[in-house]
């Protein structure tokens, strides 16, 4: 037990829940007892997210993350359960009682960030050696300021094979941790060499400014241009953002998502301080909920090209349910950024920038582009797709004002034009009127339809309602076990998470150990406290009686018993046979 039950439970007297998420996300209905939210978790457009004051949990029903306020600052802050502990204790004015064991995978984390400093140093210097003179003339024709190279510690990996390994030995770190944070590689004749030689290092720095992993591009037209580091024990790509730790601090809460390492650093260079990146992969879920933290405005600026207009439809899609207001940059001639200002200077980028077009324009303009509007065939075609493009905006003077202008450009009736938006809008509701209504509400109101997390869930529907009906209530009145204990036990149950929590919360009880949710996050994993917290949800909408507990352990049995007995009618007489063969086997004498 890393932390005494009596400071968990001061830390959970001082941490104001619904107060602590505010933070990461607007909250409707403030201060009641249920206030719901969209969820920080995934993206969203109808709040599924709930809060419950009296558990101190939360749970969406949308994307099934839950917990108590420790597994939120775990999930949200990415630290594991130390850390998030001492970021709620740093908030709540309080002192972490000892230093907590220090468990092996934290040991490596924190090698991996010294190894990604130490390398990152190492780079940074060797941009400034003798031998890094022809890195230098390349940071100069690409127009990288002294300042703007210190600003992103860019570096160079030397056109050795061993160098960093080199250094980082005398610094104390074993080949093998050198491999497992990707700063080098075993050979086939198992000597030990860089992973990066020869290129113009890109350090990657999280949110906190560790350095987490590294890009690296070569200096001529070799191949591949980019080496990203793999996901190590402190990284993993999907979930990060380039230069997000400059930018995220921007008053506008605007970014601007670019595509690579140096349209960012000529960007920022520029002026234009908002400007992020993905790091060599396709746009994730992950990167839109980081984003969503840190803007409400976001601007696309990829390629003109056919790719980088995939890259944008793409994530318009990924996009349409986030609350962001969108932005699309036009980039000419298939230039990115970078060439932009260093061609035809910071004035223009701004006037791109400035000129950026809405979602709603970028579909108009990408589906006008792809007919010839001067013949009538044409003209049709492009006005059956507008229709379907302005049948989704939300904003009536918005959908007004393009109908108009769309009305006089084709020179067609606006009225007509009207006509078929508010067909298209009124079949588009109908088949969203369900979905509207936030799941969250339906839960509040006892109309949850979700299916359970529990892993099991699927083949055990009516088992795993019992279950849960029993563990909630449990949790709500552990005085019920006495009475209950007669006629259920562990064994009771069919899912293993039932068997877990119930025998989990049974032990709480004998023991008179806690059963707040708080208690529970040292030994369950993420997923285990989402279901605590779903158990908990769940306790707000039944009876919590012990007559229901009773029929549902009555159904339990009934349940397994099916489980176990075949169901003889429905055999066919080979599967009757075959398990009359099971059977004598089975009771054969054991070691014959
Ligand atoms: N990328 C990558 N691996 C590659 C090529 C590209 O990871 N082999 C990623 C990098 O993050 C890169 C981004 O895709 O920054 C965009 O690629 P590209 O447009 O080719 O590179 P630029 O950033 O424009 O670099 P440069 O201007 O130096 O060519
Ligand atoms: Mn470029």
């Amino acid at each position: 037990m890393r932390f005494s039950e009596s400071f968990l439970s001061e830390l959970r007297a001082r941490t104001d829940i619904e107060e602590l998420i505010g933070k990461y996300t607007e909250i409707k209905h403030r201060g009641t007892r249920t206030p719901v939210a969209l969820c920080p978790f995934h993206t969203e457009k109808t709040p599924s997210f709930v809060i419950y004051r009296d558990t101190m949990s939360y749970y969406c029903f949308g994307c099934g993350a839950g917990g108590d306020a420790i597994t939120f600052i775990k999930n949200i802050e990415r630290l594991d359960y130390t850390d998030a502990v001492r970021f709620l204790c740093e908030k709540a004015g309080m002192n972490m009682p000892l230093d907590p064991v220090d468990d092996e995978a934290n040991r490596l984390r924190r090698r991996c960030y010294e190894a990604n400093r130490e390398a990152a140093r190492f780079f940074h210097a060797a941009l400034f050696t003798e031998e890094a003179k022809e890195v230098r003339a390349y940071l100069d024709k690409r127009r990288l300021s002294p300042e703007t190279v210190k600003h992103f510690g860019l570096g160079f990996a030397p056109d050795r094979w061993d160098s960093l390994v080199k250094h980082m030995k005398t610094k104390g770190f074993t080949e093998n941790e050198l491999v497992l944070f990707d700063l080098a590689r075993k050979t086939s004749k198992g000597g030990t060499i860089d992973n990066f030689r020869n290129r113009l290092m890109f350090p990657i720095i999280d949110l906190r400014g560790n350095v987490i992993a590294f890009g690296g591009r070569v200096l001529d037209d070799s191949k591949p241009k980019y080496l990203n580091s793999k996901d190590t024990p402190v990284y993993k790509k999907s979930q990060h953002l380039y230069a997000l730790n400059l930018a995220k601090n921007n008053a506008e809460r605007r970014l601007i998502l670019c595509e690579g390492y140096m349209d960012v650093i000529a960007m920022h260079q520029a002026g234009f301080t908002n400007a992020v990146a993905g790091l060599g992969t396709a746009f994730t879920k992950e990167q839109i909920s980081l984003l969503v933290r840190y803007c409400d405005e976001l601007t696309l600026c990829f390629d003109s090209d056919e790719a980088g207009k995939k890259a944008t439809k793409r994530a318009l899609s990924m996009l349409s349910e986030s609350p962001l207001k969108l932005k699309i940059m036009h980039l000419a001639d298939g230039k990115d950024p970078d060439e932009i200002i260093k061609t035809q200077g910071k004035e223009r980028m701004k006037n791109i920038i400035s000129s950026a077009v809405n979602d709603t324009e970028f579909a108009l303009n990408d589906a006008r582009s792809r007919y010839d509007v001067t013949t009538e065939d044409g003209k049709l075609g492009f006005l059956n797709e507008a229709v379907t493009v302005l049948a989704d905006v939300n904003n009536a003077i918005e959908r007004d004002l393009y109908a108009s202008k769309l009305a006089s450009e084709l020179d067609v009736e606006k009225k007509a034009l009207e006509a078929q938006i508010r067909k298209q809008m009124s079949f588009r509701k109908k088949a969203r009127e369900n979905a509207q209504f936030g799941d969250a509400l339906k839960t509040v109101l006892g109309e949850e339809k979700k299916t359970s997390p529990n892993p099991e869930a699927a083949g055990n529907v009516r088992a795993v309602k019992a279950e849960e009906i029993i563990l909630a209530t449990l949790l709500k009145h552990p005085d019920y076990l006495k009475k209950l204990s007669g006629f259920l036990s562990a064994d009771t149950f069919v899912t293993e998470y039932g068997k877990k929590f119930f025998t989990d919360i049974t032990e709480r009880i004998t023991s008179g150990r806690s059963l707040e949710l708080f208690s529970f996050g040292e030994s369950n994993e993420n997923e285990e406290m989402a279901y605590l917290s779903y158990l908990l949800a769940k306790g707000e909408t039944i009876a919590n009686s012990l007559e229901e507990c009773r029929q549902c352990a009555a159904t339990l049995t009934e349940e397994k018993s099916k489980k176990n007995a075949p169901d003889i009618k429905g055999l066919s007489s080979e599967e009757y046979l075959q398990l009359f063969k099971n059977k004598r086997r089975n009771n054969k004498p054991e070691g014959v």
